[in-house]
Parts: structure tokens; sequence; C-alpha cells
């Protein structure tokens, strides 16, 4: 990050198109807000604005000022040259397809001069879903595999129900259940691996889901800022909130603060500052890098603002 230019820092945000987002209850919104409330410049940017052209990287942005109350509104457009930045935060959801790799690629450009969170390497390093292979102790038995045959064997081996996830979507996207006594099985997995062409994650479905939900644990350089219990909705598996799941307050356990002291140093080391970690009965499922959400639903149900805590550390 550029000197200690404590005051006015000029942030890029690079999102989703502002009609696609539901302000009121956007992290990306709130982190914003705060940042905004203390005098920075913020810039919305999307993807698509983003060029490269005679030497520098370069985006058509909007100068914004942002409120989980008042929405998103642009003061002006700019060509902005992005290494006039002090921090780009990347909040780009996924799917994480070819387009995003590419954005990963453009936006590391910037380093060391720019201040890219998270880390263009880690969210290229870190697939949400494969991640979590990095720490066989915390998670449920899986098997990641293209093969239909593969994960039919490694489900007849452990006579366990399982949940099949595509490898680069979000918000519950693509995911089945697969009980082990179900009668089409063969079809389920054809279709989720596209008859073998496609890698997918098979893993043990921890049944606690269907009554507790998962844990969202939102960290901040490698610190909780906030957690938040998922209940999915009558007739649902998933508990994301997208799908109808109920968001209800949490408390760390012993045994998932254990799970998080021993994933920090690996996170920090990737540049993965600002994560959202889903933990089902104290097994790691999933670690959310491209863009965490939960602060909205903190503030709601707790009345705390964590998106103070991620100001400070970018203001450091
Ligand atoms: N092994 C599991 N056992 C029980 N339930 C699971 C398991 N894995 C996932 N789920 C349920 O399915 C939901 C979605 O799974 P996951 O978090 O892996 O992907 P995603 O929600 O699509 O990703 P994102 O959090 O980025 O939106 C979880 O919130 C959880 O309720
Ligand atoms: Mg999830």
């Amino acid at each position: 990050m550029k000197n200690n230019r404590k005051h006015r820092l000029r942030i890029g945000f690079v999102m989703d198109p502002i009609r696609k987002i539901l302000y009121r209850e956007d992290t990306s919104v709130s982190i914003m807000e705060e940042a905004g409330n203390r005098g920075h410049r913020i810039y919305y940017i999307e993807p698509k604005n983003i060029f490269f052209k005679a030497g520098r990287l370069l985006a058509l942005a909007n100068r914004v000022r942002a409120g989980l109350k008042n929405g998103i509104h642009v003061l002006s457009e700019e060509t902005l040259d992005l290494r006039s930045l002090d921090i780009v935060f990347n909040r780009k959801d996924p799917p994480f397809d070819l387009s995003y790799l590419y954005l990963t690629q453009i936006l590391e450009l910037l380093e060391p001069d720019v201040f890219v969170i998270n880390s263009p390497r880690g969210v290229r390093k870190a697939n949400e879903k494969l991640y979590i292979l990095s720490f066989p102790q915390w998670i449920p038995p899986t098997i990641v595999s293209n093969n239909p045959v593969q994960i039919a064997r490694f489900q007849r081996e452990k006579k366990i129900d399982l949940i099949l996830k595509p490898l680069d979507q979000k918000g519950g996207t693509g995911i089945a259940l697969l009980p082990y006594g179900a009668s089409d099985k063969k079809r389920t997995i054809g279709k989720m691996t596209r008859r073998g062409s496609r890698w997918i994650m098979a893993q043990k479905y921890l049944a606690q889901n269907s009554t507790h939900g998962d844990k969202r644990i939102l960290l901040l350089n490698g610190k909780v800022i906030g957690a938040f219990q998922r209940i999915p909705k009558k007739g649902e598996f998933r508990s994301n909130l997208s799908l109808g799941g109920t968001a209800l307050p949490a408390r760390l356990t012993q045994r998932e603060k254990r799970l998080i002291a021993s994933i920090r140093p690996k996170l920090l080391k990737d540049g993965l500052y600002f994560v959202g970690l889903d933990v089902v009965a104290g097994y790691l499922i999933e670690i959310n890098v491209t863009s965490p959400a939960g602060i909205a639903e903190l503030i709601e149900l707790e009345g705390r603002h964590p998106e103070t805590s991620v100001v400070n550390f970018l203001e450091a």
C-alpha cells in the first residue's frame, strides 16, 4: 500500500453489475459505506469496464456513495488508471470461470503498488471447494473426481449419503444430494459429472446440517470478525440464505477455534485476508475467498459492525 496515507484512500471495488446487487444485504456495500463515511474515495468497477491499453491498466469506473439503507449512488464517471488507487477490493462473485481467471491475472499486474484484496494469486490457488483439501484433518470424507465409477464406488465403500458439488459455483447452485439408498444414483452422478467430463466434489452428507445448518465464520486477516448459523428452509438440504435459509446468532465452539487456528497460517501465506468459512458439525466444507458475505447479516442479527474492522484493516 502506498505510504501511510491514512486520509482519503482511493479504493476500487470490482463487483458484479449494480442492478444485480441486493444492496440491503450486501457485504460489499457495507464496507463501501463505512469507508465512504470515513472520507475515503470509493469507486465501483465492473470487470467488463477494465482494459489494458498503451501500457496502462484502465477502468471506466463510477465514483459512488453507497449504503445499506440507500443503495449505490453514482457521483461521477471517470476513466481511472487503476494504479492511482491505493486498494482494489475484488468482490466479483463466482462462477469461477475462465473470465474470472483472467480477471485475477489482470489485477495481479497492479501488485505490489496497489494492495489487491484478496490476493489474485491466492484467489486462483484457493478454489473455494478444493482448498479445503489442504486441511484433511478438518473435512468430512470427500472424493474429488470426474469419473462416475469412482464416485459410486466411494459411496458403496463408505455406505454414506453424499452431497455432490460443482467446483466453480456459489449459493448452493448445482448442488445435489445423493442418499445411500437412492434408486437413480447412476443418473445423478452422470448428470453432475456431465458423463465423466466435469470434476466434482462428492462429500459425506453430514446429517446435522438439516437441523443445525452450517455456520458461516468471517475471518479478517486470520481473525474472527463474526459468525452466524444458517438453517435450511423446510424441504431444502442447502442452508444458503439465497435459498430461503434462516440466519441465527452463533458462537464458536472450541473445536471451531482450533480449526481456525490451524488453517490461519496458510490463509495468510496465500494472501487470503477476507474469507468466509462454511462449517457443518465442526467440519470444514468450504472456504469462500472470492466474495464472502455475511456482514449485513451480522449487523442485522447482532447490531455489531464488523465492517469497521475491515476498513481499519484497509487503513492499516
Ligand atoms: N458435507 C456436507 N454435509 C451437509 N451439508 C452440506 C455439506 N456440504 C454442503 N452442505 C450444505 O449445502 C450448502 C451449500 O454448500 P457449499 O457451502 O459447499 O457451497 P455453496 O453454498 O454453493 O457455496 P457459497 O457458500 O459460496 O455460496 C451448505 O451451506 C450446507 O448447508
Ligand atoms: Mg457455502
